[in-house]
């Protein structure tokens, strides 16, 4: 089966492709689907949004499509950016950065954890798949590495001493909000993945028929 990632951020794609592949699934990259579909995230959690993108995607190309929504919540900002985590300042990642540590100067309790939450829809099934994935950690003082996108220089997971851009994908593919995610949507697509392949039996043996 094929499924389109809901998304032109070639980072979140990178973390994800290989995961599929166990489970005979090809994970196409949205962006290069030559089909800008941009849909407005007006959900009020990553859920919703995360469904909004994923509908939009396969209504569009009429074929199964995966959306990530995703953040990062800070204990000491009462849960901020969250949802608002890609649009919290102007600017580039690294000025998101900058916003975030300014935010927290003073501040000593740097708690924080990624969330991610993926959403699968089929064109012609009524009930989509959603899994949240969390990765908890800290905010360090300073950005470090260059590995990565958005805040992985400034977050320390915990068990580490190091950001998820020093890291690399090799950990963070392992231990991540994202990597959560997958692992719990997988486990959801293998009932899916076998209706379908009986489905596909049942229609080949029906033409054989007539
Ligand atoms: P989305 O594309 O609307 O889901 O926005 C997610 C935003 O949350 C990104 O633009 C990043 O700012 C942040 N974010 C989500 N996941 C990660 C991650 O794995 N590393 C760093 N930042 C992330």
């Amino acid at each position: 089966m094929k499924i389109v990632l809901a998304s032109g951020n070639k980072n979140k794609y990178r973390e994800m492709k290989e995961a599929f592949g166990p489970l005979g699934v090809e994970l196409i990259y949205g962006g290069d689907m030559n089909a800008p579909i941009e849909p407005e995230e007006t959900g009020k959690d990553y859920e919703e949004n995360a469904l909004i993108k994923a509908r939009a995607w396969s209504e569009a190309l009429n074929m199964p499509a995966l959306a990530d929504d995703s953040g990062l919540e800070v204990f000491a900002l009462g849960g901020a950016p969250g949802v608002h985590s890609a649009r919290a300042a102007e600017g580039s990642d690294a000025d998101r950065t900058e916003w975030l540590l300014s935010k927290m100067e003073g501040i000593g309790e740097r708690s924080a954890r990624f969330v991610s939450c993926i959403a699968i829809v089929f064109p012609d099934r009524d009930d989509p798949l959603v899994y949240e994935g969390i990765c908890n950690g800290t905010i360090s003082l300073k950005p470090s590495g260059s590995g990565g996108f958005g805040y992985d220089p400034i977050f320390i997971p915990a068990g580490y001493d190091k950001t998820f851009s020093e890291l690399g994908d090799q950990v963070k593919t392992k231990i991540s909000h994202r990597a959560m995610a997958i692992k719990g949507i997988a486990e959801m697509l293998i009932p899916v993945l076998q209706y379908y392949a009986v489905r596909t039996m049942e229609n080949s043996r029906s033409l054989q028929e007539k």
